[in-house]
């Protein structure tokens, strides 16, 4: 059965709502980015398996838990994804980043790859995927594809909105990558945007528009 979390948590909707806001300008837009991926973060770890580490505190020695952060792959999806990246990485500072360069051609919706960077022995990492946006789930589709040349030891995907549509799409390409996000919407209109949405996170997140 495929999984979906939609990550409804009081602070994480509030945000979400104030993303949402078109007057919301693009300094707080990048802030409230970062927030919510850092709390998507503490969901989307939260069957990572720990390690025991021999520690002495100043009153004795115990034995105490830690997580392998090197074994973690945030693959953000350029450009929008590394607002994700960014708040992920304050939580989890010791982890790897890959990049998938994919934009979708304006005329058919279809994701075009670009560029291309992983971390070595991707067979021994867990894979998070990041970007804001599952619309259409061209790009996201396209990025599981491809990273499943590298074979890594596991995939998640993790996103801010995603449309119904996408997931459905997602999940039938691919049933065995969990998706997380913050909210699902119902609709795309015809150029491929989720609505009602937050518009283009790429803009949104870098004032390039
Ligand atoms: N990409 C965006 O940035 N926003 C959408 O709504 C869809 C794709």
């Amino acid at each position: 059965m495929p999984e979906l979390h939609v990550i409804d948590h009081p602070l994480i909707t509030h945000k979400m709502t104030l993303m949402r806001k078109k007057q919301t300008c693009t300094g707080q837009f990048r802030a409230l980015v970062q927030e919510v991926s850092m709390l998507l973060a503490y969901e989307v770890t939260r069957d990572f398996p720990l390690s025991p580490l021999p520690i002495e505190t100043p009153l004795e020695k115990m034995t105490a838990y830690v997580l392998d952060g090197k074994k973690t792959v945030f693959v953000s999806i350029l450009r929008a994804g590394n607002g994700i990246l960014d708040g992920m990485l304050r939580i989890l500072p010791s982890a790897r980043v890959g990049h998938i360069g994919i934009y979708r051609d304006p005329k058919t919706l279809v994701a075009v790859e670009y560029y291309f960077k992983m971390p070595p022995n991707m067979e021994s990492r867990n894979v998070i995927i990041v970007d804001p946006m599952l619309a259409t789930g061209h790009s996201a589709i396209a990025a599981v594809d491809r990273l499943n040349e590298t074979r890594p030891r596991s995939t998640k995907f993790v996103c801010l909105v995603a449309s119904k549509d996408g997931v459905a799409s997602f999940h039938e390409n691919h049933p065995d990558v969990p998706i997380y996000t913050a909210a699902v919407d119902d609709e795309l209109n015809e150029k491929g945007y989720i609505v009602p949405g937050l518009g283009d996170a790429g803009d949104r997140l870098y004032g390039t528009r």
